[in-house]
């Protein structure tokens, strides 16, 4: 991937959502939205998966460029819009949201606004795109869609779920990895350890994938056209 300074470098989390939305075989034809897209990786990889249309959105004007450049690398017809999580495509619907957020819980100071660190920095619990994109994502899934979102378990699993089943939408943890510690979470290994994040000495995280599914609603279940 062609990847412009401050651009995410796409890590384990990337290679395990991507792998989760290969296994998920998505349906050819199928309208894909990738949140967060950085270099557009998993963006990619679905329009090579044989998506029909997908959507890439990013917030920081060089990870959209970087993801133009990626798709326009590979002739793929990829949208990469900017803006704030489903702001852009606000009043569409897809088929498949992915979804790669910030997550790296930080107790001190506000999110990083206009860093490297706004790809990662993620609030006290590391929620705060989180609980924000499970709150939005699922009005924009066309019903039988489906929603990967990939995160530390850090950030509490459980949280994801509930927020996501409080939206109506069935939800199981598909995939976990354990990673070791990069960079930015060694640096933070303290301020974790002191709010009790990980214990003493852990230096990896879990990796969980979520997939959310917007059941599809049988004729018979839909309320009688008045
Ligand atoms: C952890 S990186 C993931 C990048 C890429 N999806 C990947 O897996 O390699 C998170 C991305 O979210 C973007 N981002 C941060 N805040 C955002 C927001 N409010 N709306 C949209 N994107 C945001 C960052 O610019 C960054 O590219």
């Amino acid at each position: 991937m062609l990847r412009l300074p401050g651009v995410y470098r796409p890590q384990g989390d990337t290679d395990l959502l991507t792998k989760a939305l290969r296994e998920a075989a998505v349906r050819p034809g199928s309208r894909v939205l990738d949140m967060c897209t950085g270099t557009g990786a998993v963006a990619v990889a679905a329009a090579l998966g044989g998506a029909r249309e997908v959507t890439a959105v990013d917030v920081s004007a060089r990870a959209v460029l970087a993801a133009r450049c990626n798709a326009r690398l590979r002739g793929l017809p990829i949208r990469v819009l900017r803006g704030d999580l489903a702001a852009p495509v606000a009043g569409e619907e897809f088929d498949v949201i992915t979804a790669n957020p910030p997550y790296v819980p930080r107790h001190s100071g506000e999110p990083a606004q206009h860093s490297r660190a706004r790809a990662w920095d993620a609030g006290p619990h590391g929620r705060i795109w989180l609980d924000r994109l499970c709150e939005t994502a699922p009005s924009l899934l066309a019903p039988g869609g489906m929603l990967l979102i990939v995160h530390s378990g850090l950030c509490g699993v459980r949280a994801t779920l509930d927020a996501l089943r409080g939206q109506g939408l069935k939800a199981a943890v598909i995939a976990r990895r354990h990673e070791p510690f990069g960079p930015v979470m060694n640096g933070r290994a303290a301020e974790l350890e002191a709010a009790g994040l990980i214990r003493p000495g852990q230096r990896y995280e879990e990796l969980v994938v979520i997939r959310a599914d917007r059941i599809e609603e049988r004729a018979e279940e839909r309320a009688p056209a008045a």
